[in-house]
């Protein structure tokens, strides 16, 4: 059971306005949206959430409601903010602004408050590293789009007390998440290692030759892909049986990409400035309207898969 009413969104940038959304979303909560630039923030949560509303998944006057307990401010000296019971920081990716925010925080916040950072690859031990109460500190990955993907990663650092960390996990549980917890405070967490292991190995495909990136795409897209979201890798390891996974792994593993360093496609790609969709070219060419075609088709997926809409 957690004593927990107060919450502070601190960053009202894309993750921000969609955390302070999920979180609002359950009238235990009362959130406060802290940004150091002026701005509408709610604006941008009503166009975040209008395919929600259109495919009838929630109701435009619901939307209102959350929003009526979203309370934005620029001013760090808020009465709101000494009241805070928890902070998700979702400030820019830069190690001292973090490091300086929860400062400014833990001298203006309750000794009991939970500080969470919602930083995709940071380690939560080295962001804490200069704070009295470290053992309040945990990471909350949320992934993007936060309002739409229902994982939110609960990191330990080396300090967070188990009771910490399991607030958290029943906090994002009471808003309609499904929180897993990584014990170790590791690099990519649990989530990102995965998928970047995956990576590594498409853009090694290609690099060597054996195939083109949209060929790399097609054979994740209808094989493996598909499955994912039923059958995850361990359950389809059981499924198939461990002798068998074991003796596939002795046959291809020593052949897969192990490098420790990112692929020289990727980054003789990156030199070259075919940088993906804001460049209009990186592993393929991209028109615009290609791009916005892919995007939308995205969040039609996520919300056919996660309403059955
Ligand atoms: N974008 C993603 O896909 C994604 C996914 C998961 C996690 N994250 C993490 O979430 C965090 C935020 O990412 P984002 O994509 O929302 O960034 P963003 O650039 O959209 O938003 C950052 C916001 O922080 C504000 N800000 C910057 N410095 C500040 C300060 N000192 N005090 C208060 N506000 C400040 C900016 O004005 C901006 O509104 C990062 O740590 C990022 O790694 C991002």
């Amino acid at each position: 059971m957690y004593n927990i009413k107060n919450v502070l969104i601190f960053g009202a940038g894309l993750m921000g306005k969609n955390i302070a959304y999920v979180m609002a979303s359950n009238p235990e909560f009362e959130v406060t949206l802290y940004d150091i630039k002026e701005q509408d923030p709610k604006e941008g949560i009503r166009r975040n959430t209008r395919e929600l509303v259109e495919n009838g998944i929630i109701t435009s006057e619901e939307v209102e409601k959350h929003l009526k307990r979203i309370h934005f401010t620029t001013d760090i000296d808020h009465s709101a903010i000494k009241n805070t019971d928890l902070v998700i920081e979702a400030v820019f990716e830069d190690m001292d602004i973090k490091r300086k925010v929860f400062k400014d925080l833990e001298e203006r916040c309750s000794k009991e408050a939970i500080f969470c950072t919602n930083s995709s690859v940071m380690s939560p031990s080295e962001i804490s590293k200069n704070l009295k109460f470290r053992e309040r500190f945990v990471g909350t990955h949320f992934w993007n789009p936060a309002h739409l993907i229902p994982l939110v990663e609960v990191i330990k650092s080396d300090a967070t007390t188990d009771n910490v960390a399991q607030t958290m996990m029943d906090i994002f549980e009471a808003v309609g998440k499904k929180p897993v917890l990584c014990r170790k405070d590791v690099p990519g967490f649990i989530g990102n290692r995965m998928q970047h292991a995956l990576w590594r190995e498409a853009v090694y495909i290609v690099e060597q030759g054996i195939a083109d990136a949209k060929t790399v795409d097609d054979a994740v897209k209808y094989s493996f892909g598909l499955r994912l979201p039923q059958l995850a890798p361990l359950e389809n390891a059981d499924m198939v049986g461990l002798d068998l996974t074991y003796n596939i792994h002795k046959t291809v593993l020593s052949d897969l990409c192990d490098s420790h360093e990112p692929s020289p496609l990727l980054e003789k790609l990156k030199d070259e400035g075919k940088l993906g969709f804001k460049s209009n070219e990186g592993f393929q060419k991209w028109t615009k309207d290609e791009q916005e075609r892919l995007s939308s088709d995205l969040n039609k997926y996520l919300i056919k898969m996660l309403y059955d809409k």
